[in-house]
């Protein structure tokens, strides 16, 4: 159970004179309910890793399995359901919905509005400090503010699987600790997989996986082995 990538090639413009490759020959195995780190530079592919093993993205080779299924044997439908049941996504940019309130758009990936769901939500706001804002609208928070109401939407629909994508980046020291402190707190019921340029966010990870020009060049794990 968990993610594996076989042999996962990912390469930008094909067919064109200049190619990338954002992802190199990448062979990797997830399993368990952990906090897996994602590191390395700017451009060293990070949140192709992360899209790809999400199925949001498809390798140009290789194949990437979720829970022993292959990705490009489900349908797009089908695989639209499965990320929609098991995954919850925090993306660089929030994507909330400008008329909905911030408890509607935390709801809206559930499409639920019954009592326990909205206390599902306000328990949720209530554990990022942002229960204040329920009734607001987005263009009325800040951005720091508007990243909390999309990792809140993340978990409404309790995911097996987290996958965050800088989620501290718009956050100041303070609403970070608060952040990490979140996510933490589910480590023993999911997997969560945070990719950033920021160590310091990563110290508590159970594993690391460094990145470097499309390849993985070490893994971590909490007692310090290589492999
Ligand atoms: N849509 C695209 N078209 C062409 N090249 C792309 C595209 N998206 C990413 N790339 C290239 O793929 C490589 C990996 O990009 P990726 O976004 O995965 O890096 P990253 O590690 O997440 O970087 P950052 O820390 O800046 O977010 C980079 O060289 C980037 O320029
Ligand atoms: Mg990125």
């Amino acid at each position: 159970m968990g993610l594996e990538m076989d042999s996962v090639n990912l390469v930008y413009d094909i067919g064109k004179e200049l190619q990338t490759y954002a992802l190199k020959n990448i062979n990797i195995s997830l399993e368990g309910n952990r906090i897996v780190g994602v590191m390395g530079p700017s451009g060293s592919g990070k949140s192709s890793l992360l899209y790809t093993l999400a199925g949001l993205k498809c390798p140009t080779s290789g194949k990437v399995y979720y829970n022993e299924i292959n990705y490009s044997d489900l349908s797009p439908d089908k695989n639209a359901e499965l990320r929609r049941k098991d995954f919850g996504f925090i993306f660089q940019k929030h994507f909330l919905i400008d008329y909905m309130t911030v408890l509607q758009n935390v709801l809206t990936p559930i499409n639920d509005d019954s009592k326990e769901a909205k206390m599902k939500a306000v328990t949720i706001l209530d554990k990022l400090n942002i229960l204040n804002l329920s009734g607001k609208k987005p263009h009325q928070l800040s951005v720091g503010q508007k990243q909390k109401v999309a990792i809140a939407r993340a978990f409404i629909g309790e995911p097996k699987i987290i996958f965050a994508d800088e989620p501290t980046a718009a956050l100041d020291y303070e609403a970070t600790i608060n952040v990490m402190n979140f996510l933490k707190s589910y480590r023993k019921e999911k997997m969560i997989i945070i990719v950033s340029h920021d160590k310091s966010i990563l110290e508590d990870a159970d594993s690391i996986i460094n990145m470097f020009d499309g390849s993985i060049i070490s893994t971590q794990s909490g007692e310090e082995e290589n492999m």
